[in-house]
């Protein structure tokens, strides 16, 4: 293998990311809904913790029909969450303790209360009626297209005083922009500059791939592979045309210069694609794209050694020569990854998030190995919840307060949650994790430490070093400096055979088991079940 030098990596390489979901991480009011002070009182924690940056889900004002994801206004705060003094000085905090503070930015649409929609929908002659997507209903009198919403039903919504629809990729309370406006891209790019201007360090662009449809509006095409019950409703039709058109790339493009114009700023774009679309995103050339399409694999693959180590390989290959890959475990919208594959083999999946080449983002909570919350049917507050089978599909339980400490409100909150607290916040908190080295938590900050230790971890190149079974394992190399992950997703002991061009003579250094750390492995690495370990061997010829 060819040695790379280190090349100067910046901060969103190097760095890990945390995301917030701020309405439950702290509440300093006693009002049950996590605020941006908060967050600011918990900053020494994410310190402490070993990350280098915040992504924080909406705060802006909104009727919270999506809670937050729905925007009335791109450049307030919203009153549950403080003032923009307060998000001064949280970004003030941020950048005292050397952490950099990311926004989600909402490109898709508004909340249907925000003033330009009330606006558009006045009339069919208002100056912004074209700023959204109207249309005149079918042939058939009904819906213009066969389009879906995600959360179920026609995408479309007729509006009584003109008689015709509007298009909604997720809610009715959330219309749809008209990115084909040159009046829409100039108004959006003006709420970017307006937070890049107050400092903030990028962006995580929330349902991009949903931005530009078709302009001849044609019906999506049924998915033959479509399950009933297992897929959302959403998902009867592939969507060919309600997404994802070829000018989404202009549209990024126009997103990617201006960032390009602040120093050090990051893209990072929400999109479930399949890896080869995906990849498209990071643009033609360095510097036109994304900086970041998420990566969703260790969400969507079976959590299989032989489906994940493919998947990681795949993704590998196919990333551009200037592309920089990125991991996600969950987020706000998935179940919980130690929920998914269970509390031990969540510890593989962080060493995987941790180890992988590319930035990590962690979902809050994960770090404590949080479950998902069991919110009963009165509590519910999701709307997909509401709309679709909750038990299914519903985000609730992944959107619990995070658990501080034991007793009544978790440490999040004085006053009544606004989602009930998880039932294991008694023993699954920061607190009673703190002090105990067996902890998710000390595990995660192991991690954590050796990442930002070892530069191999960081900008290392990865190599794969075989898989059998439920076991798989690759190198991460820099230079004079390698190291091997060797991670059993099964339930049952599993050993591999390195292969000889690999010399993997060396001392491990980190394991899920912390009695194996100092041992010596060799070419036959041996995993007990649900074990993982990182050890520092030879670097490869
Ligand atoms: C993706 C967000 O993560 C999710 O929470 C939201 O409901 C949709 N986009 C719509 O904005």
């Amino acid at each position: 293998m060819q040695k790379q030098p280190a090349e100067k990596h910046l901060w969103w390489q190097t760095g890990v990311i945390y995301q917030i979901y701020p309405l439950s991480f702290m509440d300093s009011n006693g009002d049950g809904y996590g605020d941006l002070a908060g967050i600011l009182s918990k900053l020494d924690y994410l310190k402490w913790l070993g990350v280098e940056a915040i992504w924080l889900s909406p705060i802006y004002p909104s009727p919270l029909a999506d809670w937050g994801y729905d925007v009335s206004d791109y450049v307030g705060i919203h009153p549950l969450c403080g003032t923009m003094e307060d998000f001064d000085r949280l970004l003030a905090g941020c950048h005292e303790r050397g952490l950099k503070l990311l926004l989600d930015f909402v490109p898709n649409h508004t909340s249907d209360q925000h003033p330009w929609f009330v606006e558009s929908k006045s009339s069919r002659e208002n100056p912004k009626r074209d700023w959204y997507l109207w249309k005149d209903g079918g042939r058939d009198g009904g819906a213009p297209n066969n389009w879906l919403s995600v959360f179920g039903g026609s995408a479309w919504e007729r509006d009584e005083a003109s008689g015709q629809y509007y298009l909604h990729s997720f809610l009715k309370e959330q219309p749809d922009l008209n990115w084909r406006n040159p009046e829409v891209q100039a108004a959006m790019l003006d709420v970017m500059r307006f937070w890049l201007e107050k400092g903030v360090d990028g962006f995580r662009v929330d349902a991009l791939w949903h931005v530009i449809k078709d302009s001849h509006y044609r019906d999506n095409p049924l998915d033959p592979d479509y399950v009933k019950g297992e897929m959302l409703p959403y998902e009867r039709f592939i969507p060919a045309y309600s997404g994802g058109q070829a000018e989404l790339h202009e549209v990024v493009g126009l997103m990617r210069r201006l960032v390009n114009q602040y120093k050090e700023r990051v893209l990072i774009g929400e999109m479930y694609l399949p890896i080869e679309e995906l990849m498209g995103y990071y643009g033609r050339e360095r510097d036109t794209g994304l900086h970041l399409p998420y990566n969703f694999q260790l969400i969507v693959l079976p959590w299989k050694a032989v489906e994940i180590f493919a998947g990681v390989n795949r993704y590998e290959a196919s990333l551009p020569a200037f592309a920089w890959p990125n991991w996600v475990l969950g987020n706000h919208d998935k179940p919980r990854v130690a929920t998914r594959v269970g509390a031990e083999q969540a510890r593989i999946a962080a060493m995987l998030l941790l180890t992988l080449r590319g930035t990590p983002t962690i979902y809050c909570g994960d770090e404590i190995g949080m479950r998902n919350g069991k919110v009963p049917a009165e509590r519910e507050r999701d709307p997909v919840g509401r709309l679709l089978d909750s038990g299914k599909f519903g985000r609730d339980p992944e959107r619990t307060p995070m658990q501080w400490s034991g007793g009544a409100g978790a440490g999040f909150t004085t006053g009544e949650p606004w989602l009930p607290v998880g039932e294991e916040a008694g023993r699954v908190n920061v607190e009673a994790q703190r002090g105990d080295e067996g902890s998710m938590l000390a595990f995660y900050r192991r991690l954590l430490a050796l990442r930002r230790a070892e530069p191999a971890l960081q900008i290392g190149e990865y190599v794969p070093a075989g898989q059998r079974g439920n076991l798989f394992a690759y190198l991460r190399e820099l230079e004079d400096r390698c190291f091997l992950v060797a991670v059993n997703l099964g339930v049952t002991r599993a050993r591999l055979a390195i292969p000889r061009h690999l010399d993997v003579t060396g001392e491990v250094v980190l394991a899920t088991e912390p009695g194996r750390v100092g041992g010596q492995i060799s070419q036959y690495i041996n995993l007990e079940a649900n074990e993982g370990l990182i050890a520092r061997v030879k670097p490869c010829d």
